[in-house]
This record gives structure tokens, sequence and C-alpha cells, in this order.
């Protein structure tokens, strides 16, 4: 049996992975002391590219391009970086069984990892429509998309059903990025999806009704207010329907599944404190176990900024959250003590020539400025989330970086207002002034 010993492990090879693999190395880590297993075959990398640029007919990324840390504008770390710096890259290597009392770790080929200070950096998983027994639902070219395997299916299926139709079900991120890459590959698209308008759990109305007015616009059909409940498959097993709650049937080449992610906690199921279905952090990411920090996706941690504990399920805190862990570990090591993390959640998206960011939390009253008409060239529009007469939130649409971090600004001070009409009238001056 094999059997390794290191001082640093980091389960997982993600992006927080990669941002603390990098981390380690700026504060000091000796030739041997840190591995990072990850059951994926490549070095870690900016996961956004995957459900973006990878898809484009043009202008295609592809590793090692966006490894990790390109992404936050940094050097990008490359396998032989890992190499030169004397950090253990264990690639293809699934963690399946964890003893956080031995502090062990055993992989699916049953190689040993034993540990002084464990980082959990296992991200999330998709939700099947398998998972709740949608019938049909394992035909081929149903797809889902997680990792960079489930990337490169997707390029298969789109060469492979060229000018063909795609069916997607959900009407979050995946659902909107994925709709418009496969329409930019000239795939006849539909989106299915249960709620009134889309991405309900950040646009308000008035932000959706843009999306989908400028979706509907490059051809996309959008069907809300259902769920697909089944699906047939040819004499190949391959996808051919799907039906639909509201009794409508839709022929399709390629269905793509995005209906919310869940964090990839199981391995350490009764050991450790969870909340809100992730672990349960300190300011510092240490976990209820010692020496046991979780970051990224799977932490829940105290967020300072609205007294409250959260899991953020985006790249901006994987990244943070990870460099924080590692300067944490890195000064109780010496006695010291760092700031605890002060997060101001920042989540964006692009699809088509559109991007836009949001700051800060969404509840609350809302206004929307500028100009939301589909139809105008500039697109420059946005809304702004008021609560206890302060605004707490902003989203921008098409904003250039100076106007970007003014939103952000605005989101992190929470000026005060009293007018809304007014902050309507003002919109991005507002924020602008701060
Ligand atoms: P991440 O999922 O990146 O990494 C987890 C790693 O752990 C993987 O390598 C996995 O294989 C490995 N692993 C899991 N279990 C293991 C085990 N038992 N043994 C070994 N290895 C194991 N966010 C955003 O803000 N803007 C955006 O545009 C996008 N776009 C986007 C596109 C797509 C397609 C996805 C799937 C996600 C996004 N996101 C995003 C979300 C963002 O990518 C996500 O929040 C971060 O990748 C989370 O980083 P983690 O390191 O926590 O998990
Ligand atoms: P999501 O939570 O954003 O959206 C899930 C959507 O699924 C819901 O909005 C709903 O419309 C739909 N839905 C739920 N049940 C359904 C059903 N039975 N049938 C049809 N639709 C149903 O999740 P996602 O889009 O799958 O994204 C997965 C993960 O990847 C999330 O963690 C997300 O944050 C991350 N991600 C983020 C970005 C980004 O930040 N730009 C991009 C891609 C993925």
């Amino acid at each position: 049996m094999v059997e390794k010993s290191f001082k640093y492990v980091i389960v997982g090879g993600g992006v927080s992975a990669g941002y603390a693999a990098r981390e380690f190395e700026k504060q000091g880590v000796k030739p041997g002391e840190l591995a990072v297993i990850s059951k994926e075959a490549v070095a870690p990398y900016e996961r956004p590219a995957l459900s973006k640029a990878y898809l484009f007919p043009q202008g295609t990324a592809r590793l090692p391009g966006f490894h990790v840390c390109v992404g936050s504008g940094g050097e990008r770390l490359l396998p032989e970086w890992y190499k030169e710096k004397g950090i253990e890259l264990i690639l293809n290597t699934e963690i399946v069984k964890a003893d956080l009392a031995s502090k062990s770790l055993v992989s699916a080929a049953g190689e040993v990892f034993k540990y002084q200070i464990l980082v959990i950096a296992t991200g999330s998983t998709v939700i099947r429509l398998t998972d709740f027994g949608v019938q049909g639902a394992e035909a081929k070219n149903i797809l889902y998309l997680r990792e960079i395997d489930d990337a490169d299916k997707l390029v298969e299926a789109i060469k492979a059903k060229k000018n063909g139709k795609a069916v997607i079900v959900g009407g979050g991120y995946i659902g909107l990025e994925l709709s418009a890459a496969l329409r930019m590959n000239d795939i006849d698209v539909s989106m299915v999806y249960p709620e009134p308008w889309c991405m309900p759990r950040l646009f308000t109305a008035g932000i959706a009704a843009f999306y989908e007015g400028y979706y509907a616009n490059k051809g996309v059909k959008i069907i809300k207010g259902t769920v697909a409940v089944g699906f047939t498959a040819d004499a190949n097993g391959e996808v051919k329907e799907v039906k639909l709650k509201d009794g409508r049937v839709l022929e399709a080449d390629i269905v793509v599944v995005g209906v919310g992610g869940r964090p990839l906690t199981s391995l350490f199921k009764g050991q450790v404190e969870e909340e809100k279905g992730g672990i349960k952090t300190d300011e510092f990411f240490k976990t209820s176990v010692p020496d046991v920090y979780a970051v990224g996706d799977v932490a829940t941690f105290p967020m300072k900024l609205y007294n409250e504990i959260r899991r953020v399920e985006h790249v901006d805190h994987a990244r943070k959250s990870a460099e924080h862990a590692v300067k944490a570990i890195k000064a109780s090591e010496q006695g010291k003590t760092i700031d605890a993390y002060d997060y101001l959640p920042f989540f964006y998206s692009r699809s088509f020539d559109l991007s836009w960011q949001f700051y800060g939390d969404n509840v609350g009253d809302t206004v929307l400025f500028g100009d939301s008409d589909v139809t105008s060239p500039t697109h420059k529009f946005g809304s702004y989330w008021i609560k206890d007469g302060k605004v707490i939130g902003a989203f921008l649409e098409s904003g250039t970086p100076e106007e970007n971090k003014a939103i952000a600004k605005v989101a992190r001070v929470q000026p005060p207002v009293d007018n809304l009409d007014l902050l309507t009238k003002e919109g991005l001056a507002f924020a602008s002034k701060i």
C-alpha cells in the first residue's frame, strides 16, 4: 500500500485549490510540504471559461490558456510551476475516504495520504435529473457542465449535431450562459424553466425582462413556468424529445441541464460541523475540527458585512477564501493573527456581447435605472437594492471598469437614500459620486 505524508494537503483541484497553492508558495513552503489532490486530469484552471470561451466557435479557449491564476490577472500556473516549486500535483486521484481523526485520506486506487493540515476545496457537483427520477433522463446527449470532461462532451455534441436542436433545462447561470454559447454555434435553442423569469435568485423582473428580450432577439425560444418531466430516445439511445409538464413536447438533439449545484461535503459527513449545506467555518475558514480548513463553494462562513453565516458559489469568493485561509494558516504557525475575512459578494456573468456585474446583497426594495430597452444600442442599465434606507446592492450591465468599481463601492459603503424616484433618475451617477 502506497502511503505518502505531507505537511499540507489540499483536497480538490479547482479554482480555490489553485489560488491556495499560489498563496502557500507566496508565504513560503518547502519542497515536498504541499500536495494538491484532484480527481480531474488537469492542473487547476479558471472554471468560468468552461461555459463561455471554451464553447465558442471563434476565439475558443483551450488549456493551458486558462489555468489559474489568469482569471484575476495573475501569473498562469502551468503544471511545470508546481514541479518547480516542489508542490506535488496529484491528478486523476479521487479521494473516497477521509478520516479526520487519524488525519488521513484514501484514494479510489487505495493510496493513503497523511497530512498535518488539510484544506478542503472539493467544490460542488451538479444536481442531475436522474437524482429525482425524471423518466428517460439517462439518455445519451443529456449533458451537464461542471468539469472540463463535461465541456469536452458538449464540444463533441455540438460538432456531431451541427445545426441541430438543443433544449436547455434551467434558467440560472448555466441555462443563460449555455443557451448563448449553443446559439453562437448555430444550434436552435429552447430554454425551459419553472419560474416566472430567468435567474430569479438574483434578477428582478425588470432585469430579467431585458435578458429574456435580448435572448429572444438572438433566436432563443424561452418557455417559462414548466419543467421537463421525461425524455424519449431513438434506437441508439440518443435523446430525441423532451416532454414538458404542461404537455408540450420539444424535439432535441442535445439537452443541457443546469438545475443547480450541490457542495461536495459527503466525504466529511458526521466528522465536521455543517451549516446551510456546507462545512461550517469561522472567519479564517477553520472548521470545527482542528487543523482542517474549508474554502470555496463548500465553506459556510461568517459574512461580516451582513452579520450572517452564508455559502457562496462564485469564483471571486473561491479565490479570496483560499488566499485568506492560507494566510491564516501561515500566520497561526508564527503565532500571529490576521484580519477576519470581510467579504463583499461579487457575482458576474457574460453571454453574447453582454456582461454584467453585481455587488452586495439583493434584498429589499429595488429600482431599475438606465437604458434597459432591448433594441437600443447601449444596454447600459442597472438596479439598486435598498434596505433600511440604505443602498446595499448594485447591478450593472455593460459597465466600464470605472463604473463597475463605482457600484462595488456603493455596495460596500451603503450610502443612505430617502427618495427612490430621485435615485432612479440619478442612476449610475449616484454610484459615481460616492
Ligand atoms: P471547484 O469546483 O472549482 O473545484 C473543486 C475540485 O475538487 C474539482 O477539481 C473536483 O474535481 C475536485 N474534487 C471534488 N471531490 C474530490 C475528491 N473526492 N477527490 C479529489 N478531488 C475532488 N462563478 C463566477 O463568479 N462567475 C462565472 O462566470 C462562473 N462560471 C462558471 C461556469 C461553470 C461551468 C461552473 C461549473 C461554475 C462557474 N462559476 C462561476 C462558479 C465557480 O466556478 C465556482 O464557484 C468555483 O469554481 C468554486 O471553486 P472551488 O475550488 O470551491 O470548486
Ligand atoms: P442555478 O442555481 O444558478 O440555477 C438553477 C436553475 O434551475 C433555477 O434558476 C431554475 O430555473 C432551474 N430549475 C430548478 N429545478 C428545475 C427543474 N426541475 N427543471 C427545470 N429547471 C429547474 O444553478 P446552475 O445554473 O445549474 O449553476 C450551477 C452552479 O454553477 C452554481 O453554483 C452556479 O453559481 C455556478 N455557475 C456560476 C456562474 C456564474 O457565476 N456566472 C456560471 C455558471 C455556473
